[in-house]
């Protein structure tokens, strides 16, 4: 609720803002979007159904899922000039720097959905961003292997039209593999959307100074990059395959209890679950699932539960609170799929999309909203006159 609650320090501030979109329950681990809890949504929706329901408020109807779902397919492909604009890049950057610039540049060649007063720019902005993430992500991986871009395939599925563009080539047919579908259909939905989070807070505050929507989202990426938010599920891959074996799994939890060393168990701990995240479940389901189903036995999967384990018996993890995030397994499905670790966030940020535009069309929409101004604790020093240079 909008309203005063009071730090440590007797210094108050007023909550971020009012939402309707989605509710999280951290003590009991609960995560509901618009109602609906996240694993029944995982298993029996469709991304577009999601954000269907994030956008709206509402489970669609058949009528309302086909039509909503033929509009987002008017906007995969992206203005041709962009690829040009890819072609700025070094082979090696990051995909993420590459969605930052990408995304922010949309603003130059969509001029006809940046007027955030019309409610109609405003639904083709979010219906463009949605629809065209895909493409910016699987071109972004083609460009770093050196592949041609892939147009979009309006037949296809959301997911699929995804994996397509990604790992399909010119040469060949491409078929979608129904296990990979599923995979990658729920680990978009477990990464829709979730509350005041920290690129989500950004889009909104980017977004109440009147900001056109894709720079707003281009704000969102930069932000959900950092390593303690969207970028862990890269820094948990790496972390999993740093430790390699179970019997080096004690000197990572040591490290992570060391206060003296900056080490963090990467995909544990969050700002507000201190319970199980309902998403990290459905994740490791997924991510056995996906191996037995491909026939893969990657040793990454073994330490990762065995981590679980050991860390969810542990004192100091019992005491802080710290169970396994939706970071902690993703990147075993994700590398199993055949992303690369670079990949992983940008398939974050992809997902996430629909998310920070739901909350951003919340919050532009609200005749009642002003520009966030968020206050500060002054800790420095009082008044003091200027000491001219020879005085000092
Ligand atoms: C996401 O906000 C969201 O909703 C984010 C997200 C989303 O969907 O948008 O859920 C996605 O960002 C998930 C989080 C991904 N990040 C990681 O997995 C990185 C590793 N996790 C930590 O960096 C950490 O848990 C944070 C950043 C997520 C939260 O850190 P906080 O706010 O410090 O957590 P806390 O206050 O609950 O920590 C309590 C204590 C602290 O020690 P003390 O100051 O009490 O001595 O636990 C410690 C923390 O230092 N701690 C950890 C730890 N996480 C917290 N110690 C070791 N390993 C960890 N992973």
């Amino acid at each position: 609720q909008t309203g005063l609650f009071t730090y440590d320090p007797g210094f108050t501030s007023t909550a971020s803002c009012e939402s309707a979109i989605t509710y999280i329950d951290g003590d009991e681990g609960i995560l509901l979007h618009r109602g609906y809890p996240i694993d029944q949504l995982a298993e029996n929706s469709t991304f577009m159904e999601v954000s269907y329901l994030l956008l709206n408020g509402e489970l669609p109807t058949a009528d309302e899922l086909k039509n909503f779902t033929y509009t987002i397919s008017r906007h995969t492909m992206l203005h041709e000039q962009l690829a040009t604009f890819y072609r700025g890049f070094r082979r090696d950057a990051h995909p993420m720097a590459i969605m930052c610039g990408v995304v922010g540049a949309l603003s130059a060649f969509y001029h006809d959905s940046t007027d955030i007063t019309d409610p109609e720019q405003r639904m083709i902005a979010s219906h463009r961003l949605i629809a065209k993430m895909p493409t910016i992500a699987a071109m972004a991986y083609k460009y770093s292997v050196g592949q041609p871009f892939m147009y979009p395939d309006n037949s296809l599925t959301y997911t699929g039209n995804f994996l397509r563009m990604t790992f399909g080539v010119p040469a060949e047919k491409y078929e979608v593999n129904p296990v990979i579908e599923n995979a990658m259909r729920r680990i978009f939905i477990l990464h829709a959307d979730h509350e005041q989070n920290a690129s989500t807070s950004t889009v909104r505050l980017a977004g109440s100074s009147g900001a056109n929507p894709f720079a707003c989202i281009a704000a969102g990426i930069a932000c959900l990059w950092g390593p303690a938010h969207g970028g862990a599920n890269e820094a948990a891959l790496n972390m999993l395959r740093e430790i390699g074996t179970p019997d080096k799994i004690p000197e990572y939890i040591a490290r992570a209890k060391d206060k003296n060393d900056p080490f963090r168990l990467m995909g544990f701990g969050h700002r507000v679950y201190k319970n199980f995240d309902p998403r990290a479940k459905v994740m490791q389901k997924t991510a056995q699932e996906v191996l037995k189903e491909l026939g893969i036995s990657d040793p990454v999967l073994d330490t990762a539960q065995e981590l679980e384990q050991i860390a969810l018996k542990d004192d100091y993890f019992i005491e802080k609170k710290l169970y396994p995030n939706v970071d902690f397994y993703s990147g075993v499905i994700l590398n199993a799929i055949g992303f690369p670790t670079s990949m992983f966030t940008a398939l974050f940020a992809l997902a996430r999309t629909v998310g920070w535009v739901a909350q951003w069309n919340e919050m532009i929409s609200d005749p009642e909203q002003k520009i966030g101004r968020p206050r500060q604790l002054y800790t420095g020093q009082t008044q003091r006159d200027y000491v001219p240079v020879d005085k000092r």
